[in-house]
């Protein structure tokens, strides 16, 4: 059954980016793709993809590999952003819902990736549509910068490991039962 999980790496002060936007200080760390909760495991479940703006120009602007992914891409955006020619990339601005029932479709029996930012991830969660976060977090404070996920979230931990210099977490989100105590509309 499809998943969808915000998969990232985090500082440890809930950091998925500095203020810059610069990523210096989690692509400097030593890990194993191939270890413990690692993204090799990871990328053979993911059947479809979605992303904010912010984090597709970043891969145009630091990635001139070109592209690295062959599932269908929803990058959501009110920008004019380009394209990679011959990639399954498809630029949207409806509805998160809507989008995520196509993105589902998509990957079959697979799962459905929330590549980020946090906002996004929010706006899956926000819904009920996000089933886990995994994260891996770096030895590294930042002190600012682009937030994990900018939501008060319920969450079980399923799984931990360490991965190099970091400590990997698996997490299932906790659906809050309406006219529960954790039900925002009680707040
Ligand atoms: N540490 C990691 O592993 C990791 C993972 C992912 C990303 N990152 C980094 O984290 C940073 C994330 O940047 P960010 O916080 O700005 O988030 P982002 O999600 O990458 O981009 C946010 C932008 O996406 C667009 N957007 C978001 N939701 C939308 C919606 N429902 N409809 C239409 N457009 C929507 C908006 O841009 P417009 O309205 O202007 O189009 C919004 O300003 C980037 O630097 C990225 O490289 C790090």
């Amino acid at each position: 059954m499809t998943r969808t999980v915000y998969y990232t790496a985090t500082s440890l002060d809930g950091f998925i980016a500095t203020a810059d936007h610069s990523l210096d200080w989690l692509l400097s760390r030593r890990s194993d793709p191939d270890g413990p909760m690692g993204w090799t495991g990871f990328e053979q479940r993911v059947g479809a993809l979605a992303m904010g703006a912010t984090t597709y120009e970043w891969m145009q602007a630091h990635d001139p590999g070109g592209w690295a992914h062959s599932v269908p891409a929803w990058v959501f955006t009110h920008r004019r952003l380009t394209g990679y020619p011959g990639a399954d990339i498809r630029f949207t601005r409806a509805d998160v819902g809507d989008v995520h029932a196509e993105m589902v479709a998509a990957a079959g029996d697979r799962d459905v990736w929330v590549v980020g930012g946090g906002d996004l991830a929010g706006q899956f969660a926000d819904r009920g549509l996000l089933d886990e976060l995994v994260v891996s977090v770096a030895p590294v404070t930042l002190g600012g910068g682009a937030p994990l996920l900018p939501r008060r979230l319920e969450l079980v931990r399923t799984e931990h490991a360490v991965n190099g210099e970091f400590v990997c977490v698996r997490y299932d989100v906790v659906r809050t039962r309406p006219g529960s105590a954790t039900d925002p509309a009680d707040a």
